[in-house]
């Protein structure tokens, strides 16, 4: 992609500024999209196009005309064979009127698409508003991609179905490509949604759509053979559509190992578990339950606290023997599906602490404070369980940063263990138990315990087994475990990518 302008696309930007006491600050936003892509476009270079949603994000003082030039983050001493010379890029912010971010962000983005790609009927909202807004916001996204002159534009998941057929009109000759990171739905379930065919049509737009799995893929085609008559699917799982073909293909997103691993060894992981562990009095003889969560209702984290309960209920004995740790991110607020959801978990864990706690222990603990990455990773280290029971994800990004702060299974020669962010010898690593409703079950399972969240006895047993699994049987999955990150991280699916967005006959200079 060296001498091609590429301009990346997506709703949620990497940074937001806001103000702290009438000073600028910047912070990360919570989510898979901006923990996967940050690196990655500090990478392919370009510019990133993405909504300002931060009060700060347009002060003059911070980001001239919302425009922001981010370097690549600094290579660290101990990163060796890292690139010297990654470009960064341009991060070129939208400004939308907060009417069109209440209809289309909150509206129609995550009232109507983001429930039905997860296969949720029940928290669907058809606001007649809510289309003309994903239009609108749609045009603008599109419009600022078209300014910046690009000859491929990279399209960010389900805020953006739009978008692609308002460019191709515009650039005929651009190379636009998609990248999907919630699940497609059947067609049966797609059908809910009452502007099917014109979203389907927006995204055919694109020149090749891509997805995690094969299988939300082959939804997607079947949704195209569905509800676009003018549309031919073809037996290579390509389209053909309005004079082009338009190809599907899956690429599962991961995660950068070493780097989780390492953020696992550091100082600062380690000095966050001790403050929580101080905080909070654990004890060393107590295991820890760790859930680490968006507050989503797809998170599955009632489902989690149900089955905690049962495990409780159904085994005294285990009273006093172990303590979940829910480490939370408020997530979409304005939303009264998410205001009820989050007091729905606040008020479970309260249950639990009331009905099974004692004098000095406390069932449940929940954690609510901004933490960097290497303070995340110390709460994956330290964890003997962790459990990821989404009703339904598209990847899910914990399950493997889990997996990788466990460690390397052996060190590479030359480093000393720990650089590597490999265990120390005695340190046993935790078991995962993960739902099979998510993308990462497909690489992560069997070497992770597999549960059906809805099935409250099934999974209470699965959270026990993991509490009662020996240490070689601990090693042995997160061997594997770490293994499969390994053959699917993030650079693995950055390479298909830059595949991807080159184009078939076209070469990727540093592929
Ligand atoms: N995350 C975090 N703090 C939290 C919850 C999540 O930093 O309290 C991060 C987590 O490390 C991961 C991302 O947010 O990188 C969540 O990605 P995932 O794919 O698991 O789910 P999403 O939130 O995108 O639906
Ligand atoms: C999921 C979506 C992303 C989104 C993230 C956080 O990972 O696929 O597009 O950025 O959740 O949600 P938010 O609404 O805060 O951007």
């Amino acid at each position: 992609l060296a001498d091609r302008s590429l301009v990346v696309v997506s709703n949620r930007e990497p940074y937001v500024h806001d103000y702290v006491d009438g000073e600028p600050t910047v912070e990360r936003p919570t989510g898979g999209l901006v923990s996967a892509l940050d690196g990655v476009v500090a990478e392919t270079g370009g510019t990133w196009v993405a909504w300002g949603s931060g009060d700060a994000d347009f002060d003059p003082q911070v980001a001239p005309d919302g425009r922001v030039e981010m370097p690549p983050e600094p290579v660290e001493a101990d990163e060796e064979g890292e690139d010297d010379d990654r470009p960064g890029y341009t991060l070129s912010r939208l400004d939308l009127p907060r009417r069109l971010v209440e209809n289309y962000y909150y509206g129609y983005s995550n009232q109507v698409l983001w429930p039905i790609c997860h296969l949720e009927a029940d928290p669907v909202t058809v606001d007649p508003a809510f289309a003309d807004a994903y239009r609108e916001a749609n045009r603008r996204f599109a419009e600022r991609a078209v300014e910046a002159d690009p000859d491929v534009v990279w399209f960010q998941d389900y805020h953006l179905a739009l978008a692609p057929q308002y460019v191709r009109e515009a650039r005929p000759d651009a190379r636009l490509v998609q990248f999907w990171h919630v699940p497609w739905p059947t067609a049966e379930f797609f059908e809910i949604c009452p502007q099917a065919t014109e979203l389907l049509r927006g995204l055919l737009g694109n020149d090749a759509v891509g997805f995690h799995l094969e299988r939300y893929a082959a939804n997607f085609r079947d949704c195209v053979a569905r509800f676009v008559p003018e549309a031919t699917v073809t037996d290579a799982g390509a389209i053909r559509y309005d004079g082009r073909t338009v190809e599907t293909h899956a690429s599962p997103i991961g995660v950068d190992g070493d780097r989780v691993a390492r953020n696992a060894a550091s100082d600062a992981a380690e000095h966050y578990w001790e403050r929580v562990v101080a905080r909070y009095d654990l004890r060393e003889e107590r295991s820890v339950v760790l859930g680490v969560d968006r507050l989503d209702y797809t998170k599955g984290i009632v489902e989690r606290l149900d089955a905690l309960s049962h495990l409780l209920e159904t085994n005294p004995e285990l009273a006093g023997e172990f303590t979940y740790v829910q480490k939370g991110t408020r997530t979409r607020e304005r939303i009264p599906a998410y205001r009820r959801y989050y007091d729905e978990v606040r008020a479970r864990i309260a249950d639990l602490d009331r009905a099974y706690g004692t004098e000095d222990w406390t069932p449940a603990i929940y954690i609510e404070e901004d933490i960097d990455d290497r303070e995340l990773a110390g709460l994956y280290r330290h964890a003997d369980v962790a459990v990821v029971s989404s009703r339904r994800d598209g990847m899910n990004l914990v399950a493997k940063e889990f997996a990788a702060a466990q460690g390397r299974p052996a060190p590479t020669a030359g480093l000393a263990p720990e650089a590597n962010g490999a265990p120390a010898r005695d340190r046993v690593p935790g078991a995962l138990v993960l739902s099979r409703f998510v993308g990462a079950a497909e690489s992560l399972c069997p070497a992770a315990l597999s549960v059906n969240p809805y099935d409250v006895g099934g999974f209470a047993s699965m959270i026990r087994e993991a509490l009662e699994m020996d240490a070689n049987e601990r090693r042995e999955r997160a061997s594997a475990m770490r293994a499969s990150v390994e053959a699917t991280d993030i650079d693995a699916w950055l390479a298909a990518q830059k595949r991807v967005l080159a184009g078939g006959e076209r070469v990727v200079a540093d592929d």
